[in-house]
């Protein structure tokens, strides 16, 4: 039995961690019938803190195949993830192809794939934010309706799946593997100091990436005027800053302004054991980030996300988790409430660690 599974960017490393873990319990435990697996990168994250520390970090063996596809358009990026996975598949002639997430490497290794007649597993199905001008809607929409086995996090993701029609058989609802991650990773970030000029309570993580809120310029610099008014009212802004959003404040000439605040620190791409640690003692998120809505549900962060809609609604303060919604005209009052707002951990059916397991078992079911 020979599986590939394949990841491209951040987020996917952190959720393929337990599934490749799970892969190998089930080894130690069935030694006459183990999984042949194949973890393939795709390269789309290239950079060391986006990419190495993170296998480090979370103990993921290092990729077997590297396709070194790197930063491009959208077409670039799917087009030559599918040119070289399909070489993977022709050669290794998997009997399952995995893919995570909504990145471009999960629906341009899906198609490859199922065009080869290879069965595909699609771990996280299911999301819908409903808006077609996020590349990864589109990316969850192809996967999810070409997937045969559709490992779903929540029961909002289970429903979106029968409304579209996938057979019920097809339909799991397994968890979340973030929070296995999660869940193992917690007693590192508990063990680690916060970092220097921070005090626990007292301050709001900020993290922004997304094309819609970072590469137009008026958007940008408005959403920077609203950090920095934040900081000037006295609360401590950490921005751990991801590349892309990183190049348009310099080209924007945003980044002076915000370096020269006392109040706010903006650093490179930090660790996921750093992060969660921030995590634990934060007055509040800031954020436009997908993982991070879940993360700090279940930590019991206050989560301000500044998004119109959101492909996670068990993450939102009215399906019991800490997550708002805001806009650039409503985020002064969304932060203000936030701040207010005692931690609340909450965690979602099958939230409970034991996700990859489960998924492992369902795949060989
Ligand atoms: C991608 C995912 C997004 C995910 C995000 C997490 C898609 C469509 N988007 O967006 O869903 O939330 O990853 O980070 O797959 N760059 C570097 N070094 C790197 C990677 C990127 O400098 O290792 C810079 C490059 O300038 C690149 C830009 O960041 O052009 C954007 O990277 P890209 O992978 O295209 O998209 P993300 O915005 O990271």
């Amino acid at each position: 039995m020979k599986w590939i599974s394949v990841v491209g960017a951040r987020p996917n490393f952190i959720k393929i961690a337990p599934f490749v873990h799970a892969i190998a319990a089930y080894n130690a435990a069935n030694p006459d019938t183990p999984i042949e697996h194949i973890l393939v990168h795709t390269g789309q994250h290239y950079d060391d803190k986006m990419s190495k520390a993170f296998f480090e970090q979370l103990n993921i063996p290092e990729a077997d195949l590297n396709l070194n596809i790197g930063s491009g358009s959208h077409a670039q990026q799917v087009g030559n993830t599918m040119i070289a996975f399909e070489e993977v598949c022709q050669t290794h002639q998997p009997d399952l192809v995995v893919v995570v997430g909504d990145v471009n490497a999960t629906a341009a290794c899906s198609i490859t794939a199922k065009k080869l007649n290879i069965p595909v597993a699609h771990i996280e199905a299911g999301l819908r934010s409903g808006d077609r001008s996020m590349p990864e809607e589109i990316n969850r929409l192809v996967t999810d309706s070409i997937s045969d086995i559709l490992l779903a996090p929540d029961h909002f993701a289970t429903d979106n799946l029968a409304r579209e029609g996938h057979d019920q058989k097809s339909i799991h609802l397994s968890g979340n593997i973030m929070i296995d991650t999660l869940d193992v990773q917690l007693p590192k970030a508990q063990a680690l100091p916060l970092p220097a000029g921070l005090e626990a309570d007292n301050y709001v993580v900020v993290t922004l990436h997304r094309p819609a809120n970072v590469d137009d310029p008026k958007k940008l610099a408005s959403l920077v005027a609203a950090i920095m008014a934040q900081a000037d009212a006295g609360i401590h802004m950490y921005w751990p800053v991801h590349p892309r959003t990183r190049a348009n404040l310099a080209e924007f000439d945003q980044l002076p302004p915000l370096e020269a605040h006392p109040n706010i620190t903006l650093t490179q791409p930090i660790g996921y054991v750093e992060l969660l640690r921030l995590n634990l003692s934060a007055k509040a998120f800031l954020t436009d980030s997908g993982g991070l809505q879940e993360e700090c549900c279940v930590v019991g962060t206050p989560c301000v996300t500044l998004r119109d809609n959101t492909e996670r609604p068990v993450t939102l303060k009215a399906h019991g988790g800490t997550n708002v919604l805001s806009t650039l005209d409503t985020l002064p009052e969304d932060l203000a409430e936030a701040l207010a707002t005692p931690r609340k951990p909450y965690r979602p059916e099958n939230w409970d660690g034991q996700t990859a397991p489960r998924m492992v078992q369902t795949l060989l079911n």
